[in-house]
């Protein structure tokens, strides 16, 4: 047995009790997201861009950032509830994330969430302006957190970051960038998967977080630092799925990162390393969580969700 195991016992599957909290807490942000997005009635302005919205949103996604966000938001002190706002302006961003991804001009992928990407349903167009419409969508929900408006200031510059050039829409030019490069470190990789993935993770558990508040600012950035660390266990993860699973359990295109000529984690690592690295990752995220003031059980859950999946 290692110190820190001595100390705290190491990552275990959930317990029923908490695998029925997490599934109660997905039922209730599925809900949220259902009643919160614009439905197309006869006044809507554009029912074509309103339908490309849902149809994407509402395709059955496992939910993974609204979860960490309310799990980490009970974690730090507060209430899942406290954070529902910013979990659905997450899945939002997330969702905008995919739809963008999978264009021709980007992956070029046929297959999301088990169903046909939005453009190959509603053409290219609509599809790139429904990612649009969703990513300020996002904004327009975290003003609609209730908290202090410095707080609100504060979760609006944090999504920001997290999307932006320096997040997100960065990791994903530089993944574009890499793309067919033949000698891709593993600094190299790490960068790019830490923001492209890895930043609207990280912002999941920072924003769950904020919304407890009054948090800590130690508890605001340990809650940061393990959203880091499970970014990036994350995202090794979609790469060994990528090769290790079917088309059909995944939902989405199976082997396309081999297709497009990216470096994966399982081409430095090897199938076993990519694992070990991820579950290594996800190891010490748990450790760092015992510091945290507030039940971690229902965090503890949805990282493990988070790392041991099939899709
Ligand atoms: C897939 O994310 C895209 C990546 C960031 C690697 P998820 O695996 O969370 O996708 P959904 O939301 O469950 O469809
Ligand atoms: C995409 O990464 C991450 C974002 C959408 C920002 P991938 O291209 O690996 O995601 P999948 O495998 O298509 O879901
Ligand atoms: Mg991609
Ligand atoms: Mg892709
Ligand atoms: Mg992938």
């Amino acid at each position: 047995m290692t110190s820190s195991s001595t100390a705290h016992p190491s990552a275990a599957p959930p317990a029923r009790d908490d695998r029925a909290r997490v599934n109660r807490l997905r039922d209730t942000i599925e809900d949220n997201l259902t009643t919160a997005l614009p439905a197309a009635d006869s006044t809507a302005l554009a029912p074509k861009l309103i339908d490309a919205m849902r149809y994407s949103t509402l395709a059955g996604g496992k939910r993974l950032r609204p979860l960490l966000c309310a799990a980490t938001a009970v974690a730090a002190g507060g209430t899942a509830e406290q954070a529902i706002p910013a979990g659905l302006a997450l899945e939002y961003m997330h969702t905008y994330s995919l739809i963008h991804d999978d264009l021709p001009a980007m992956d070029d992928d046929s297959l999301r969430r088990g169903k046909p990407t939005c453009h190959i349903v509603y053409g290219e167009a609509d599809a790139i302006l429904a990612g649009d419409a969703l990513q300020a969508l996002a904004f327009e929900t975290l003003t609609n957190q209730s908290c202090a408006a410095a707080t609100r200031i504060k979760m609006l510059k944090v999504l920001s970051y997290a999307s932006g050039w320096v997040g997100m829409v960065g990791g994903q030019s530089l993944d574009l960038e890499l793309t067919g490069t033949a000698s891709v470190t593993q600094a190299q990789l790490e960068r790019l998967h830490a923001a492209k993935t890895g930043a609207l993770l990280q912002a999941s558990t920072e924003l769950g977080a904020l919304a407890a508040e009054p948090a800590e600012a130690t508890t605001v950035s340990l809650c940061r630092d393990i959203g880091a660390k499970l970014g990036l266990a994350f995202q090794v993860i979609d790469d060994v799925l990528d090769i290790s699973q079917s088309t059909e359990t995944l939902g989405k295109d199976a082997g396309s990162d081999a297709e497009q000529g990216k470096t994966t984690f399982v081409d430095l690592l090897g199938m076993a390393g990519a694992q070990d690295y991820a579950h290594a990752l996800h190891e010490t995220a748990h450790q760092l969580m015992r510091n945290l003031p507030g039940d971690t059980s229902l965090l503890a859950a949805v990282a493990w969700d988070l790392v041991f999946r099939d899709h």
